[in-house]
């Protein structure tokens, strides 16, 4: 299986300890730095407190989960307004403003929570994968926080985490899993085991589903992020009013490839040689609806069959889906239709709307499991823009 639990090559497993509080020297580069591991034996304590902190890309999110699943506070700072007039994430904008927002949003985070570091057991970070220059803002500022406030680090996989919001409700999960994330940068399917062993059986080849969203919403001139606008508009559309193309990559395969229905709207709009104008200026907005509602229903086509596909192979007793386009009630309608019409029927887990786009409750949350298999990282921690 490959899990979270190798995801940083920054990390190791650390021993419970049981005695007094004893303490460690961690190497960064070159320097050595104390750790005291009096916050590891917290692991006896009654309730884990993570603080959890995610910047992958254009939210700046701070959060404070008890136990795992206990939603003590969550902090989101958005970036939308400042990225919206270029039609996507512009990295170095986004980085700037993680750095303003970072530790205003964690202090909000700690009082909301009603807490202060002394009650938090451990910071656990999103590392990657992600815009290198965003990720690092939350990384630096937990590494910071950890070793100013002597408490340990988690290394936190963006896309497992975003998993983690569907399994926030379950305590056991009824195995085989099947997990479907589909968001804007990654479409993945996963057998899951559980929250640290996740084994990949799928993934997109080219853009990610929730890419394709922003993207043919540029085309339809509809604002950004295109998800949420192309969700909007396509109710009043008909699904069946253009057969765009479903790419399934034959029989077997569990990949994705979403570039060709986004070429499809391009051609449909600005005709098959591109020499044409982009007609949507010129169209009603009924017709521009039914280009929306017809891209819409083909991209949840091809993840509800493709999850279903995935599903048989495995004997999947449960489905779970997570990521920003989990938002989406047309996919998760679907997905629901295609669990009940299985015999016998699975069960689905979908991650609970405020937690489907990024934030920092999926990265404490994951956090937690982590801490309880003693899974720390140092202070050498780095992001990294693949995982
Ligand atoms: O998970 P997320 O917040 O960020 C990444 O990790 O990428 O996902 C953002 C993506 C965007 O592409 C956005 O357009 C899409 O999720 N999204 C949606 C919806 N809400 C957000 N896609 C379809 N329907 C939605 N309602
Ligand atoms: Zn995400």
């Amino acid at each position: 299986m490959a899990g979270a639990a190798s995801a940083t090559g920054a990390e190791a497993k650390i021993p419970r300890f049981t005695g007094g509080p004893p303490s460690v020297r961690v190497h960064l580069r070159g320097l050595t730095a104390p750790l005291h591991l009096a916050n590891i034996c917290s692991m006896q304590k009654k309730t884990i407190n993570i603080l959890g902190i995610e910047t992958s890309c254009d939210e700046t999110a701070a959060a404070v989960v008890a136990d795992g699943r206990q939603v003590k506070s969550s902090i989101i700072a958005s970036q939308t307004k400042l990225h919206e007039k270029y039609g996507g994430v512009v990295p170095e904008i986004a980085s700037r403003a993680h750095i303003e927002k970072i530790y205003p949003v964690i202090a909000e985070a700690l009082e909301q929570a009603g807490m202060d570091k002394d009650d938090i057991d451990a910071i656990a970070v999103a590392n990657q994968p992600g815009l290198t220059i965003a990720l690092v803002v939350g990384v630096t500022a937990a590494k910071t926080l950890a070793f100013v406030w002597e408490k340990p680090l988690i290394a936190i996989n963006h896309l497992h985490a975003h998993l983690q919001s569907a399994m926030l409700s379950e305590k056991t999960l009824r195995l085989p899993a099947v997990a479907l994330i589909v968001s804007g940068g990654h479409t993945c399917l996963y057998d899951c085991e559980s929250p640290l062993e996740l084994e990949l059986l799928g993934s997109t080849i080219d853009d990610a589903a929730g890419e394709a969203f922003d993207k043919v919403a540029n085309i339809l001139r509809l604002p950004y992020p295109g998800g949420p606008s192309i969700e909007k508009l396509a109710k009043r559309g008909n699904p069946n009013a253009i057969d765009f193309p479903r790419s399934m990559l034959g029989r077997d395969s569990l990949d994705f490839s979403f570039s060709g229905i986004k070429t499809a709207v391009l051609y449909y709009c600005h005709g098959q040689d591109m020499k044409g104008e982009n007609k949507v200026d010129s169209m009603s907005e009924r017709e521009i609806a039914d280009i929306a509602a017809s891209f819409q229903a083909a991209v949840i086509d091809v993840l509800v069959k493709k999850t279903q596909r995935a599903a048989e192979r495995i004997g999947a007793k449960t489905a779970l889906l997570g990521g920003g386009v989990a938002a989406n009630a047309v996919l998760r309608a679907a997905l629901h239709v295609m669990c009940e019409a299985s015999v016998p029927p699975r069960k689905l887990l979908v991650a609970p709307r405020p937690y489907c786009t990024d934030n920092a409750v999926m990265v404490a949350s994951l956090g937690h499991h982590k801490f309880k298999a003693g899974l720390f990282a140092d202070l050498a921690l780095e992001p990294k823009a693949s995982g």
